[in-house]
């Protein structure tokens, strides 16, 4: 019976999953740990600073456990060599360098956590794959702890499916969990473990590739939803028709369901952008070129959907944003969490900033630091680096942002900026005055009434 667990990784899914798995399993030890000395002291200061994650109901959960079954710590090769069972949970970017750059995941921190499990591990340890990885990665895994001397090894699949800004109930109530493998027993213990809180049809067995390859088809067709209704959208606003009546129309349809069929910025986050890469990778080198063509098309739409923005943007603001100021709702990938990365705003940002905008940037959640960071890693990224001529700001107070704005770009949908005050925040800006509003997220018909001209995606009645 599986006793003490020690997870690799404090990210955005090792210790929102690793809390919830604690407070329904009581009789269960785990320990998260990880090499970022400040993330894991951040973790350990529950109450009196920020956590490394923003996630709504996540700081509750964590009082429940924190000290009693839970604990965060860097001492890797201590809790690996406690443990019964390690999950796997550390990041796996796509390859910046080498062969199959841009497209690959990089599986040096998956590499280096399962060499340290076999260097530490003892007796018989179920190692759980946690992270998304390529299919066949498990193969990788066997190998290593084939050379190990002082341990029995068996490797699970277990990829985590909740979304951040809402990790806590899809941890709490899982739609499904999935749990591949090829021996029963470790199959049975880590059931155990989940059956704890999640009922039985809810958990689905499969082989491993099975469970490897579902992660990253799960994420391939949710991104290519995002994909389909960014493409319509812009069909939309050609043709008079509105994408919020389109896709209320289509949703009832029970075979297509209403989720995932929001118009937006294009999507971001971690995981979709480098998950169908990781598709694509996978099926070109099994030769499979139409499907990699297939996949690469919903990436591609998404390229376009940001870059689309931008310069329409620019287009209505006279061609030139030189000397004007425009101010950008929202930096977070989505509502209800303060990570950037992948941010449809980065990437829309940084064309206003080639434009020679200055920017005034407002989000509720995200730090003045991690938005100098988005936007220069990418501005050093780009073919044009140093080309732009634009400057931004990071304001907390959300007024600040309106002060002689030209426009604003309504890009994360925060609930807030759903309730603006537009007839205390439109005279503050210049005339003429713009909102784009790239998620339908705020009241546009109050901004008209103040005098500002409106935009807003998927809609056919523009200007
Ligand atoms: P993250 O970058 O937030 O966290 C990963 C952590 O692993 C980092 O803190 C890093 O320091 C640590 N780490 C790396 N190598 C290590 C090592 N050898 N020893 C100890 N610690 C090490 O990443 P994340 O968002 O939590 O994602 C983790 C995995 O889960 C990825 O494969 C991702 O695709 C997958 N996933 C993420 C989400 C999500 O919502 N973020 C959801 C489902 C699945
Ligand atoms: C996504 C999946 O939803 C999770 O199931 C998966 O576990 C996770 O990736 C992962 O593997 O990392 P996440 O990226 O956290 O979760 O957030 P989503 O809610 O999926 O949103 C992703 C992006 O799509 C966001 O930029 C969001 O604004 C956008 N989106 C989402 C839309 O533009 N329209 C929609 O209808 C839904």
């Amino acid at each position: 019976m599986v006793q003490t667990i020690c997870c690799i990784g404090a990210g955005y899914v090792g210790g929102p999953s690793m809390a919830v798995m604690a407070d329904r399993c009581p009789g269960l030890d785990i320990t998260v740990v990880d090499l970022d000395q400040q993330r894991i002291a951040a973790w350990n200061n529950l109450g009196r600073g920020s956590l490394p994650v923003y996630e709504p109901g996540l700081e509750a959960v964590l009082s429940r456990v924190a000290g009693r079954n839970l604990r965060f710590s860097t001492d890797v090769a201590g809790a690996i060599r406690k443990a019964d069972m390690v999950f796997l949970s550390v990041n796996t970017p796509t390859k910046r360098n080498g062969h199959g750059a841009g497209q690959a995941a990089d599986l040096t921190y998956i590499e280096k956590a399962a060499r340290q499990v076999a260097d530490e591990a003892r007796g018989s340890t179920i190692v759980v794959e946690r992270s998304t990885l390529p299919v066949r990665t498990a193969d990788v895994l066997h190998r290593i702890f084939a050379n190990a001397p002082g341990a029995r090894f068996e490797v699970l699949s277990n990829p985590e499916f909740m979304a951040e800004g809402t990790a806590i109930s899809d941890l709490e109530c899982p739609d499904r969990v999935l749990l591949g493998g090829n021996c029963e027993s470790s199959l049975d213990d880590l059931q155990s473990i989940y059956a704890q809180w999640v009922s039985p049809e809810r958990i689905i067995r499969t082989n491993l590739w099975s469970s490897e390859l579902a992660k990253l088809t799960a994420n391939a067709f949710l991104a290519q939803r995002i994909s389909s209704i960014n493409s319509i959208a812009a069909v939309c606003e050609q043709t008079g028709a509105d994408v919020d009546q389109v896709r209320q129309a289509i949703g009832s349809d029970s075979r297509l369901g209403h989720h995932f069929l929001k118009p937006g910025p294009g999507f971001g986050g971690s995981c979709f952008r480098k998950d169908l890469l990781n598709l694509i990778y996978l099926a070109d080198h099994y030769g499979l070129t139409p499907v990699a063509d297939y996949w690469r098309s919903v990436v591609e739409m998404n390229d376009w959907a940001q870059q689309r923005l931008a310069r329409m943007i620019v287009r209505q603001l006279f061609g030139t944003l030189r000397d004007k100021t425009i101010a950008i709702l929202g930096f977070a990938f989505k509502a209800d969490t303060n990570d950037t990365r992948e941010s449809p705003a980065i990437a829309i940002c940084t064309e206003l900033l080639r434009e020679g905008a200055h920017l005034a940037i407002h989000d509720p959640c995200v730090s003045e630091q991690a938005v100098q960071q988005a936007l220069a890693e990418r501005q050093a990224g780009s073919p044009q680096a140093g080309a732009g001529q634009g400057s931004f700001q990071v304001q907390h107070r959300i007024e600040a942002v309106f002060d002689d704005a030209d426009a604003v770009v309504l890009l994360t949908d925060w609930a807030e900026y759903g309730e603006l005050d537009w007839s205390r925040l439109a005279p503050r800006m210049r005339r003429p005055g713009w909102v784009f509003d790239t998620r339908r997220g705020t009241d546009l018909a109050a901004a008209r009434a103040c005098g500002l001209e409106t935009w807003a995606i998927g809609s056919g009645e523009q200007f």
